[in-house]
């Protein structure tokens, strides 16, 4: 400690103390004293070996480096050990002591791990989004570090897509909600406070719009459609003051992100007034070569002057520009701008009052993986769960009797963290059966059997395992577990099956083509079922699965997606009603790859289908449903729920007025419970085609048994306005509907006038 100390003292002396407000003259200030060749320096984002790494380049002599002033900042490596060891290169090893920042990917916590990220989305719950994003930025910075690569908003419509699980689903404004309450959590209301991280919004922009869900595919959309659909999310972290952005690896118009002057310039920073700094997806520049753009050295002079300030290990800026200034090619003027974005961040965290000021292993000890931390992952978790089927009311399940616990998930601690879970342990996470014993103690008689394979595909298996073994296949036959489970099943009152998809089918670089549940879970629950006994399937999983058969046959089905460190006591608490479920799917789950992509903001048509019989020369299928499984916003819950018709406070209304649309909603069932009411407003006929709704509110309210409430919104015409074919923010008027109701489906619509 008291070698840190002296540390921090000669840090004081050489940056004196300032206030937020002398940040830009003392960016500028430290840039006067800079060589051209350590402003470059700043520019660079490495990972030492070692590391997580996602792509096929790791960097090199980076100690050396670090030295050298040609490293802006690490990430990819944890603990205050290792970053004060490499934080001490800079600082003492590097002419002019210029501090590193230390990120990683901490997206759904850090050690102690919450839902994926879909699955917090889920809970439509923003306070508890938030304090996800806080406890997760409070884990982090006691392991030393300071920059989270989160929240990744981008608006996914496609679930072959596998990223599909890093987001927050389909719908911009609920999207954008998330946005602000994860960069709330991790920045908090002070950056240089040890405990708040800085945010880096996440892919800048339109990833989730990969052509066919392919990863890393090809991109291309109306600027309506991102206006209207893609870009709010992405606008709102930036609202909410997000320090950083990380370009995306995809292409728009034809220019990929990470180079795309209109993008990180022209919209981010000159029409969104974005102040912090832009860093790269991992060698998301030197791609553009791939793309076609042009060589290493013509794509970093392009990505600079486009608006890109750092370089996430491909090393183009620090290698390419030094020759592209004496070649002309760049302007010095460039380079400053993106270093002294890069050191304000660092201003801000506080790093030059101190640049240790984040490593403390006191706190490592106390603030990590503690008691509290554990309790709201389990909480957090619950609330994220998803009712999808609950015929009979089987559950809650009662604490007493014989259950059949089976699946290839029922006893498995490696897949319930998910993807992405850079820094977190699995043996810490708790398993479906140890959290059912827990919450039952021994009133419950569990018999258990894998059943299944999570897939008896040896390669997709050893794909899957890529990261890590996640798939075991049995030395068993496939049948001899589906008897060993239906023997269970047999001697016991009821199945639950815990089946799903293993971490790593879903997040990056894992989009399927098939998105139902592998083969052998799906002959496993065919199984199951033939016994007669009641069957509650429980899944864990990470994004839309297509599950016709399993809604057909399964006697009820609760969607756990993977959620995290708490996993089986939060799926024990949902199972046996410790917790009454309240979450609602966030992307809408399709009856078959076919009808991909499917979402609920969808357009009328010239020729839409009304849902009836089929009638010739619609907008249908020969064979298939134009609905979904689920839709948007669907989810069930162990009581009921009546709304009553939607009142408006008027139906005729003229320029800037308030209109007040309300329901009552009355909790008819058993048991106290949460809805999320939410509120949709059509319009239409306008200038250029809409959707047919568009979610504007949601509240998520508590009633107990039998009560009853008045559920109000207040609308404005920013609720009615859009992007206009010259892409103005209007509000036109006319008719519109506004909608209330339960999902994206199920609701009750008013209409009005609304005049100019
Ligand atoms: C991912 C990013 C991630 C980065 C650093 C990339 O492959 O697309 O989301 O933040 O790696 O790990």
């Amino acid at each position: 400690m008291k070698k840190n100390f002296a540390i921090a003292v000669i840090a004081l002396l050489s940056y004196p103390s300032f206030s937020q407000n002398d940040i830009p003259s003392k960016a500028k200030a430290l840039l006067a004293k800079m060589t051209l060749a350590e402003k470059i320096g700043q520019l660079n984002l490495i990972i030492p070996g070692g590391a997580a790494v996602t792509g096929s380049v790791v960097s090199s002599d980076v100690e050396n480096k670090i030295k050298n002033g040609q490293v802006g900042g690490l990430f990819g490596i944890t603990s205050p050990a290792k970053v004060r060891k490499a934080q001490e290169l800079a600082v003492k090893g590097s002419r002019l002591q210029i501090p590193m920042i230390f990120g990683l990917d901490v997206i759904h916590g850090h050690k102690t791990i919450f839902p994926i990220p879909l699955g917090l989305s889920a809970s439509w719950d923003m306070g508890l989004i938030e304090q996800s994003a806080r406890i997760a930025a409070t884990e982090a910075s006691a392991d030393g570090l300071n920059w989270a690569f989160s929240p990744m908003v981008d608006i996914a419509r496609d679930a072959r897509w596998g990223r599909i699980s890093e987001g927050s689903g389909e719908d911009p404004y609920l999207g954008g909600q998330v946005a602000k309450a994860m960069v709330h959590g991790y920045q908090g209301d002070d950056l240089s406070k040890n405990n708040t991280i800085m945010a880096c919004v996440k892919h800048f922009a339109l990833y989730g719009a990969a052509e066919a869900g392919r990863e890393y595919n090809t991109v291309d959309m109306s600027r309506i459609k991102m206006y209207e659909y893609y870009l709010p999310p992405y606008k709102a972290a930036v609202d909410a003051g997000a320090g950083s952005i990380m370009s995306s690896f995809n292409e728009i118009d034809g220019v990929p992100a990470t180079g795309n002057k209109w993008l990180l310039t022209d919209l981010l920073r000159k029409e969104w007034g974005f102040k912090g700094f832009v860093v790269s997806d991992y060698t998301s520049l030197n791609e553009m070569t791939a793309h076609g753009v042009g060589d290493l050295q013509t794509v970093s002079a392009q990505s600079l002057k486009a608006g890109l300030d750092m370089d996430m290990v491909g090393e183009g800026l620090l290698t390419t520009l030094g020759k592209s200034v004496k070649e002309g090619k760049v302007a010095v003027a460039d380079i400053d701008k993106a270093c002294l974005r890069i050191l304000e961040a660092k201003f801000k965290l506080g790093l030059f009052d101190d640049p240790y000021r984040y490593i403390d292993e006191a706190r490592t000890a106390k603030d990590i993986l503690t008691p509290a931390n554990r309790q709201a992952a389990r909480n957090i978790a619950a609330h994220s769960m998803v009712l999808l089927k609950n015929n009979h009311q089987v559950l809650p399940l009662k604490k007493s009797g014989t259950i059949a616990l089976v699946g290839p998930l029922a006893d498995n601690k490696r897949n319930m963290l998910g993807t992405w879970v850079v820094a977190g342990d699995w043996r810490e996470s708790v398993s479906v059966l140890e959290g059912i014993k827990n919450v039952t103690g021994n009133s419950v008689n569990i018999l258990t059997a894998k059943g299944a394979n999570l897939t008896d595909d040896s390669l997709f298996a050893k794909r899957t395992n890529a990261l890590g073994i996640e798939v075991e296949i049995d030395t068993r036959s496939p049948q001899a577990m589906i008897d060993e489970a239906v023997a269970a099943a047999n001697q016991s009152d009821m199945i639950v099956a815990v089946v799903g998809e293993a971490a790593d089918m879903s997040g990056e670089s894992s989009s399927r083509a098939d998105i139902s549940l592998p083969a052998s879970q799906q002959n496993l629950l065919k199984a199951l079922s033939k016994t007669g006994k009641p069957l509650v399937v429980v899944l864990i999983n990470g994004r839309p699965l297509t599950l016709v058969w399993e809604n057909d046959h399964a006697t009820a089905i609760l969607e756990a997606w993977a959620p995290g460190t708490e996993a089986g006591n939060a799926v024990a608490d949902v199972l046996f009603g410790n917790y009454n479920p309240s979450g609602k799917i966030t992307a809408t789950f399709p009856r078959s790859v076919g009808q991909i992509p499917i979402y609920y903001n969808h357009k009328n048509t010239g020729r839409p289908f009304d849902g009836t019989g089929f009638p010739k020369f619609k907008s249908n299928y020969l064979d298939e449903s134009n609905d979904p499984l689920y839709p948007f916003g669907y989810g069930l819950s162990y009581t009921s729920f009546q709304y009553s018709p939607v009142k408006l406070s008027r139906t005729v209304l003229k320029g800037e007025e308030k209109l007040t649309a309300s329901v009552t909603l009355q909790n008819t069932g058993r048991y106290a419970g949460e809805e999320v009411v939410q509120l949709y407003i059509s319009d239409p006929v306008a200038s250029v085609t809409r959707s047919v709704k568009d979610l504007k509110g949601f509240q998520k309210i508590l009633l107990q048994a039998g009560e009853t409430k008045e559920i109000s919104f207040q609308i404005t015409t920013e609720q009615l306005s859009f992007f206009n074919y010259d892409l103005k923010k209007v509000w036109e008027p006319g008719k519109f509907v506004i909608h209330i109701g339960t999902n994206s489906s199920e609701v009750q619509s008013a209409a009005l006038q609304w005049n100019k």
